[in-house]
């Protein structure tokens, strides 16, 4: 009989993160690569998000709607790998779940099978309570993102903060509620007022993660990069910003260009040897003390 004690916390489930509507917040970040992931997972975060944010974090895209099916699942596979115990969402890109819900599934479903993914995130309200509901249907945990959701960057002509009018407020909290209904078992609010996300966060009874969302929500979720400065251009208003990786990447990669060209780098113990009693031979050293090869046939 073993009197060991299992100490590793427990797995984050879709379930799990359902269940923390009652506290504690749910404390949730994205990643994109192996060793982030690692990183989140080790700090004890409870969900890693494989943000098709990836499109300007990581590709350099200009908005998140070029990115395809193909380098999201990269990304989450890489992730997955990386990730032991919080659980791992994949954003399904723009253009991949649009449209017929059967064609949703079908891409939902590659993310679990081929990915490892452990749950999809779409964006849209009530527009896409069919899909939510299709999905979750086939057995796969779905999350929503109402608000400012960035793949709607053309209809809404820019990133703008959402439900600032009584109208557009309305119009939120029944999305939220639509997304409830279809099955999600959490929704992402981003750029919303504080006020109304905590309305939202009161009339569902799933969990509100919010992303410049103010307090209130269940939750909250940021960039990786932007969390650990290394997002290049505009820092949202609702970032907080815990380091500086930009400043500390750029001193460094001064330090070794400096020791490269100065001669600083390599050192000895930086450098491999011949083992004892290999000598290396005189001709090694000067070639032109070997004889003439002879013509070739
Ligand atoms: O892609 C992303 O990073 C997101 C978060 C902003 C929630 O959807």
């Amino acid at each position: 009989m073993s009197h060991i004690t299992e100490t590793r916390p427990a797995k984050v489930t879709a379930p799990a993160i359902r269940a923390r509507k009652k506290g504690p917040p749910i404390v949730a970040l994205t990643a994109y690569d192996y060793p982030t992931a690692r990183m989140v997972d080790e700090a004890g975060l409870d969900l890693i998000l494989v943000g098709d944010s990836l499109a300007q974090t990581a590709l350099g895209y200009e908005t998140t709607l070029p990115v395809t099916v193909d380098e999201m699942l990269a990304a989450t596979r890489a992730v997955k790998r990386g990730a032991r115990r919080a659980l791992v969402v994949a954003d399904l890109p723009f253009g991949s779940y649009h449209g017929r819900p059967d064609r949703a599934v079908k891409t939902a479903v590659r993310f679990v099978k081929d990915a490892g993914a452990e749950a999809v995130k779409i964006e849209g309200g009530a527009i896409r309570a069919d899909v939510i509901r299709a999905i979750a249907a086939s057995e796969v945990p779905i999350m929503g993102h109402i608000g400012l959701t960035p793949q709607s960057y053309l209809r809404m002509g820019g990133y703008r903060v959402q439900g600032k009018s009584m109208d557009a407020a309305r119009e939120l909290i029944e999305d939220a509620l639509a997304v409830e209904r279809a099955g999600a078992f959490a929704i992402v609010l981003e750029g919303i007022p504080a006020e109304i996300s905590r309305i939202i966060t009161e009339r569902v009874s799933i969990p509100t993660i919010g992303i410049g969302a103010g307090v209130h929500c269940d939750g909250q979720i940021l960039v990786f990069t932007d969390l650990v400065g290394l997002t290049f251009g505009h820092k949202a208003k609702f970032v907080r910003q815990y380091a500086d990786l930009r400043g500390t990447v750029a001193a460094a990669l001064a330090r070794y260009s400096e020791d490269v060209s100065s001669g600083r780098f390599p050192n000895d113990q930086e450098s491999y040897r011949l083992p004892d009693g290999v000598e290396i031979e005189p001709e090694l050293e000067h070639p032109e003390s070997m004889p003439p090869l002879g013509p070739i046939n």
